[in-house]
């Protein structure tokens, strides 16, 4: 209880300080959920033969950039990508509305197969209002990975790609036998997994849940907005879950042999600004 409420004082502090900001005019334009960046990471395994091209879209939460997504689409498809991976919380908890989703995932899916992992929004909106999501994406020919992974092949190599459905804190038997399979696969591994907090010492250290120290070659996560404000040599400034200056916010961090790389996202459900944290996409690339 005291845990809350400190977590809310902290929470109203920031959002007032951050409210001061943008009244005194200070804010960038790349707070105002008008523009988005491509953000390129490279990363060397010398596990796979051939590159292999990732386009990662976080956290969108049923923002557009131009009609139905145009711009995103065509900065998506600009990458040229072999595999679209789509993080989670593209929709938003508050109602049962994923058209802008559906429109988005369907012109993907002509550009290069698309993965999709729930985020902690949709999750809430398939428990509490049955939300039918999955079947539509499915429907339209994504890939969701609810709480299971498929080998795949890319460019030659075969690829153990996972899907985490569920947060650390509704983690259940389900994710838990998903990852004792999937952590006996024998190829390369990628898990796609919203939350980062599976890699935090500060958020998780449950043994059934860390996924600190596990055999995992690449992890890509969402849900942290960078930090809300991105701090120069610091890096994020607050995160509802975490508290002040979380870890995880954004880039790739090397977490035990895993690289744990961490989307800005598309967009915002809190009244809370960004400052110095452009929404993006990723394009990722492993060899
Ligand atoms: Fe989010």
């Amino acid at each position: 209880m005291e845990k809350i409420c400190l977590n809310s004082i902290i929470f109203s502090a920031a959002a007032r300080i951050l409210f001061l900001l943008a009244f005194l005019g200070v804010l960038p334009d790349s707070m105002k959920n008008q523009t988005f960046e491509t953000t390129e990471i490279n990363i060397n395994t010398h596990k796979l033969q051939n590159p292999v091209r990732l386009a990662v879209l976080s956290d969108l939460h049923m923002h557009e950039y131009g009609k139905d997504n145009a711009d995103l689409v065509s900065a998506v498809r600009e990458l040229d990508p072999d595999l679209i991976t789509v993080i989670g919380d593209m929709m938003n908890k508050s109602e049962n509305e994923y058209g802008i989703v559906i429109t988005l995932c369907r012109q993907l899916t002509e550009i290069a197969p698309v993965y999709f992992v729930y985020g902690n929004h949709e999750y809430d909106m398939i428990i509490k209002e049955k939300s039918k999501i999955g079947d539509d994406l499915k429907e339209i020919g994504v890939n969701v990975l609810d709480s299971e992974w498929h080998t795949i092949e890319v460019n030659g190599d075969l690829i153990d790609i996972g899907g985490l459905s569920r947060s650390p804190r509704y983690y259940n038997w389900t994710d838990t036998l998903m990852m004792q399979s999937y952590l006996q696969s024998k190829n390369f591994r990628l898990l796609l997994v919203h939350d980062p907090g599976f890699f935090d010492p500060r958020y998780t250290t449950n043994p059934d849940k860390t996924l600190i120290g596990k055999p995992i070659d690449v992890a890509l996560c969402g849900h942290r907005h960078g930090g809300q404000v991105d701090i120069p040599y610091i890096g994020g400034f607050y995160m509802p879950d975490v508290g002040f200056f979380p870890d995880l916010t954004a880039g790739d961090n090397l977490v035990g042999k895993t690289h744990v790389i961490v989307s800005r996202g598309l967009g915002d459900h809190n009244i809370l600004p960004r400052i110095n944290n452009p929404y993006e996409i990723l394009s990722v690339t492993i060899q």
